[in-house]
């Protein structure tokens, strides 16, 4: 027989309680954030790296086709997309790719050769001819043009030795010659939060709309890209937003601690935050609760004693789960390796909603603080764009965001706010980035 979870009730409502935070928190969380966005477009330091992007908001009228790559987890994508114009995309072929364990923490030259493989399968297939090559590479990167982007430490769990201090661009420029594809040139290389930036008002203004002015991924790792006028498009890289020790927990602290990549310090709040740690943090308190009751070796034995082997999936299901019973959340913990009294599965069904409730309040309160560097009384419209699998695949999580402004800055100023899904926006949003690239540079040398 699996074993049992159990709590004593007390320690699971200490626990749950600790991952509620207080608007006064955020507020403070929102100021700090605000800040630290001014002090890195001043050079002045801070955890946000306020990175350039190269780009420029899209007409809505660019058009061709273009091959995308979208790199940032285990698995990747490369396709063809057609630009009509107007706003309109269409993804034309697509190729999967995925990476080994191994892979990720290997050498650079496999990595890269792994993407331009997938990139052969999805051109060898088109007509002869040249072709531009938008690269999303989700991950830090410092770029130094558009087709430049220098590595800066991985995040989401990667170790690629070597890679740090290398231009992506190049590698994969590099990979493609490998792989006979000289025909592939990488005009432009972006983050994914600028890709979703950049798609959203390519759509947009094709319909004779405004553009975005914030890009949010939510996925394994968060991010957010901002355009902040006369500094540009940036890449906050906010995963990285330090200022959360007030809303940390002992588990936060300790998962910080003992991961070795991203290094203890780094990446705060997407470990807080994000699809690849979530899961993780559950995971953590239900242990430790576990390990607390006298005489239940309980969760010793079932995935609860393996580290990230509860994902962010598991935690949108048992949020789906509205039977009496919780038959389905019954159903995964035996999965995991445990059986539960429906008293302990509510227990843990509470656990997991206050820990992404904390997360969804954590990303308005830091939305709320690139919101301000905006427009300080945010008297104005905005919108947010958004994709990531934690955002559009945890039940709820759109309404916690926006509950959560409303409940800081009132209904009035929220409604100016609007936040819209944009699924699957990363490989088509590279595409409009090439585009834009490609119009920028003829601009140049028919000015030169
Ligand atoms: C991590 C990466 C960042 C990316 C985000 C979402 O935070 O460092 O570049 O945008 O994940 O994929």
């Amino acid at each position: 027989m699996s074993p049992m979870l159990a709590f004593p009730d007390a320690a699971l409502a200490h626990a749950v309680s600790a991952f509620e935070t207080t608007a006064a928190a955020l507020e403070s969380i929102a100021g700090d954030f605000s800040a630290q966005i001014a002090q890195g477009l001043a050079g002045a330091g801070g955890s946000l790296k306020m990175l350039r992007t190269f780009t420029s908001q899209p007409t809505g009228r660019e058009s061709g086709r273009v091959v995308v790559v979208d790199w940032g987890g285990t698995k990747g994508r490369a396709g063809i997309v057609e630009l009509g114009g107007a706003g309109a995309a269409r993804l034309v072929a697509e190729e999967v790719f995925t990476f080994s364990e191994e892979q990720k923490r290997g050498a650079v030259a496999p990595v890269f050769d792994v993407v331009a493989a997938a990139i052969g399968r999805v051109v060898d297939a088109q007509p002869t001819g040249a072709y531009p090559l938008g690269f999303v590479y989700s991950f830090p990167a410092r770029l130094e043009g558009i087709n430049r982007a220098v590595a800066l430490a991985l995040t989401k769990g990667w170790r690629v030795a070597g890679l740090e201090g290398q231009d992506v661009a190049a590698l994969l420029g590099d990979a493609l010659r490998r792989r006979g594809l000289e025909r592939v040139r990488v005009s432009a290389v972006a983050n994914d939060t600028v890709a979703t930036l950049i798609l959203q008002s390519y759509r947009s203004r094709g319909a004779g709309g405004r553009p975005a002015d914030i890009g949010l991924i939510l996925g394994t790792g968060t991010n957010q890209a901002a355009d902040l006028g006369p500094a540009g498009i940036r890449n906050l890289e906010s995963g990285n937003f330090d200022g959360v020790t007030a809303v940390e927990t002992p588990y936060d602290v300790a998962l910080d601690r003992e991961q070795r990549e991203p290094r203890p310090g780094a990446q705060r709040l997407e470990k807080m935050v994000s699809g690849h740690y979530l899961g993780e943090i559950l995971r953590r308190v239900v242990y430790d609760l576990s390990q607390r009751r006298a005489g239940l070796r309980g969760a010793a034995h079932s995935a609860f004693a393996t580290p990230f082997a509860v994902e962010s999936e598991h935690l949108s299901r048992i949020a789906a789960d509205r039977s009496n019973g919780l038959d389905d959340v019954d159903a995964l913990l035996r999965e995991l390796g445990a059986t539960s009294t429906r008293e302990e599965r509510q227990g843990v069904r509470a656990l997991s909603g206050a820990i992404v409730g904390r997360s969804a309040r954590l990303v308005a309160a830091t939305l709320l603080g690139t919101l301000r560097v905006l427009d300080p009384v945010l008297a104005d419209r905005r919108t947010i764009a958004v994709d990531g699998s934690l955002w559009g695949g945890y039940p709820g999580f759109a309404s916690l965001v926006a509950g959560t402004l409303v409940e800081l800055i009132g209904r009035e100023r929220a409604d100016r706010i609007e936040i819209v899904f944009v699924k699957d926006s990363t490989s088509t949003g590279a595409a409009v980035i090439a585009a834009v690239a490609a119009a920028q540079g003829s601009a140049r040398s028919s000015s030169g």
